[in-house]
């Protein structure tokens, strides 16, 4: 029993008030202890109150993430089982890597109120204020090698649903793995690997939502690009229940994968903004420009070249430069 029971059950409250005999013979501790941890939470931002005869009652809370309210009616089977929050890390991914490479079980989630080092796609760094959702997630799949891209995918097919189903907002996939709302980039992933020739150790699936921050912590160029789902809905959005609903569409997609990856491959599909436009990709110095006809088993994109030829494209950046007609 600790703090974060407390604070479970001044939040379960009906009435509000809780006194601390009831907190100290629901948790079976003394009424100090019960003392010591309202004030433990109260020096993490809570405002509880205290009126003689009633108890305590939970007037405000900081804007973080904790990992025993993200799991309360969670009912996943492997994703965020663990949940490890920190207020700082250089990189969620690194740290999960880190963990990973130790033994942490398959579905451990990492999650970072802020980063000092966030990494993005392509070598790029992720700007990573207070306000958003950092996390990666540590995943064991028994599938080969070649079944890795497809993972990304999956992640990126369970995100734009998670938006879909927690905010109500149209989020689609950008190939292959940027969530965009009106053409405007609010969440992108980035997946780390370690393996053996034949055999997956571990993958790290790390996601990164534009949710409550300030638009002005980005740089302008990437400003002009993206957006975020506080801005979308006109109102902040509950990071927990939106981390909750992410976790449960994740674990949901991960299970599809394993029995079928021809399920995740049709979701994302459907959910994407990339085929049939004409779209410039470009990635490791080489530009091409083409329309989008599909991706292939494994995520790559088929772009069929001005001259009729198709090439698969494996990693790279997409611009869509013509709609559909
Ligand atoms: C992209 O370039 O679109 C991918 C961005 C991925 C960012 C997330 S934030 C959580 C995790 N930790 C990182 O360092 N990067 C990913």
């Amino acid at each position: 029993m600790n703090k974060d029971d407390v604070l479970r059950l001044l939040r379960s409250s009906r009435s509000g008030h809780v006194s601390g005999a009831a907190l100290a013979a629901e948790m079976g501790v003394s009424r100090t202890a019960v003392w010591k941890h309202i004030r433990t939470l109260e020096r993490e931002g809570y405002s509880i109150e205290a009126v003689p005869s009633k108890g305590y009652r939970l007037t405000a809370s900081p804007d973080v993430i904790v990992a025993s309210e993200v799991k309360q009616g969670l009912g996943t089977r492997t994703v965020g089982k663990e949940i490890v929050h920190s207020a700082e890390v250089a990189s969620t991914n690194t740290l999960a890597m880190d963990l990973a490479q130790k033994g942490a079980v398959d579905g451990t989630v990492v999650v970072a109120e802020t980063q000092t080092s966030g990494k993005g796609r392509l070598g790029r760094t992720w700007t990573s204020p207070r306000g958003n959702l950092y996390v990666s997630v540590i995943l064991r799949p028994s599938v080969p090698v070649s079944k890795a891209p497809l993972i990304t995918l999956m992640g990126a097919v369970a995100v734009a649903s998670g938006v879909r189903r927690q905010c109500g907002l149209p989020a689609g996939i950008k190939w292959p793995n940027d969530i965009l709302l009106s053409g405007k980039k609010v969440s992108g992933l980035l997946t780390e690997m370690s393996a053996e020739p034949d055999r997956i150790r571990h993958i790290v699936l790390g996601i990164g939502v534009n949710v409550n921050m300030d638009g002005r912590a980005l740089q302008p160029d990437v400003r002009r690009m993206s957006t975020t789902l506080a801005a979308a809905m006109g109102r902040p959005v509950d990071r927990t229940a939106l981390l909750r609903t992410l976790l449960a569409e994740l674990d949901l997609w991960y299970h599809r994968f394993l029995s079928d990856d021809a399920d995740v491959l049709a979701a994302w599909k459907e959910l994407n903004v990339t085929l049939g436009h004409r779209v410039a990709v470009s990635g490791g110095g080489v530009k091409l420009e083409g329309l989008a006809r599909g991706v292939d088993a494994e995520g790559r994109l088929i772009l069929k070249l001005d001259d009729g030829t198709l090439r698969q494209v494996a990693a790279g950046d997409v611009t869509i430069v013509k709609e559909k007609t």
